[in-house]
């Protein structure tokens, strides 16, 4: 692959390379030397037009552990606040000539349309409500490690799925391991026919999260609802809200996700977040480094050879 920007133009056997690649690179970064130098010699720029906590720090991390010098581009301070578009913003960067792009932006399909326009590996970390491959890739990668397998799960996603990229990525990419999938939320907050995806759809928590193994939350986006219908929080809690009743009806094995940032008594009770013997959300995080880390090693990888190619 030339770019990572998204989890539909990804094979299974793409997928199980880049989390064994992101396995070995968990072991680095709990070693007590966590440079590698996979990205030695490379420029990589971030260019955040959305706030992050965690995808923006551990890109940035992922980068200098592997050798990239790193620029995060304040986007606050850019000439985009001047008028300039996307694409003349690209472009002068380009003529920089970065290797690794990270990028992400509010409107879906931005990201594609900018790794169009440059001569560099381009990642997406978050386009509207499209895509958001890396997040999908840690949630895969701590799942595996949480269960042994990334297959024939029985996996909940939960809350509001109509506007969330993480929703997204992760139905393609778990359809695509050959797991059981069920939606589960109010019919406003799940788009209609996912059904012909190979999904369940529940209204009721209930009847959804009975024996599954897996209970990934997501928390409601009302920055993309548009004005339309905002449920109120305290009801939201009251019919979806994972709390231990909820949380009763899934295997006694099962384990929570959360892929952040998270709302506690919106969509979540803080005390099952805080419960290491259910919630992987810390691991969650610490697999965002690793897979970030693989990601841009392989596509380094193929940017060199292009590059060694061409020359
Ligand atoms: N999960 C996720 O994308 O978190 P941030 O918005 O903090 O990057």
């Amino acid at each position: 692959q030339d770019h990572l920007l998204g989890i539909e133009k990804l094979g299974p056997d793409d997928i199980t390379t880049l989390l064994d690649l992101a396995d070995d690179y968990v072991a680095l970064n709990r070693s007590d030397n966590k440079h590698g130098d996979a990205l030695q010699g490379l420029t990589q720029v971030n260019m955040f037009f959305e706030n992050s906590t965690r995808t923006q720090s551990s890109f940035e991390l992922a980068g200098r552990r592997l050798g990239a010098d790193v620029m995060n581009m304040s986007m606050q301070a850019s000439s985009i606040k001047k008028g300039e578009t996307l694409i003349d913003t690209a472009l002068t960067l380009n003529a920089m000539r970065p290797d690794l792009l990270v990028v992400r932006h509010p409107h879906s399909g931005a990201v594609d349309l900018l790794a169009q326009k440059v001569n560099c590996a381009v990642l997406n970390a978050g386009d509207g409500r499209h895509e958001h491959p890396t997040q999908a890739l840690l949630d895969a990668l701590t799942i595996r490690r949480a269960k042994g397998r990334l297959h024939r799960l029985s996996i909940a996603i939960c809350g509001d799925i109509a506007h969330s990229r993480v929703a997204r990525s992760n139905i393609i990419l778990l359809g695509k391991m050959e797991n059981r999938l069920r939606l589960i939320g109010p019919p406003t907050l799940v788009p209609s026919g996912m059904e012909e995806f190979g999904c369940e759809v529940y209204e009721d928590m209930e009847d959804g999260l009975r024996d599954v193994d897996v209970v990934m939350m997501l928390r409601l986006q009302k920055e993309r609802m548009d004005g339309g219908f905002i449920p109120s929080e305290r009801e939201y809690y009251h019919r979806y809200g994972l709390d231990a009743e909820k949380l009763a009806f899934a295997k006694d094995d099962a384990i929570v996700m959360h892929p952040g940032p998270m709302n506690r008594g919106v969509e979540i009770d803080g005390t099952i977040a805080d419960d290491i013997n259910r919630s992987v959300i810390q691991e969650q995080v610490e697999m965002g480094v690793a897979v970030r880390m693989a990601a841009m090693d392989l596509l380094a990888r193929n940017l060199r050879a292009r590059r060694a190619a061409a020359a």
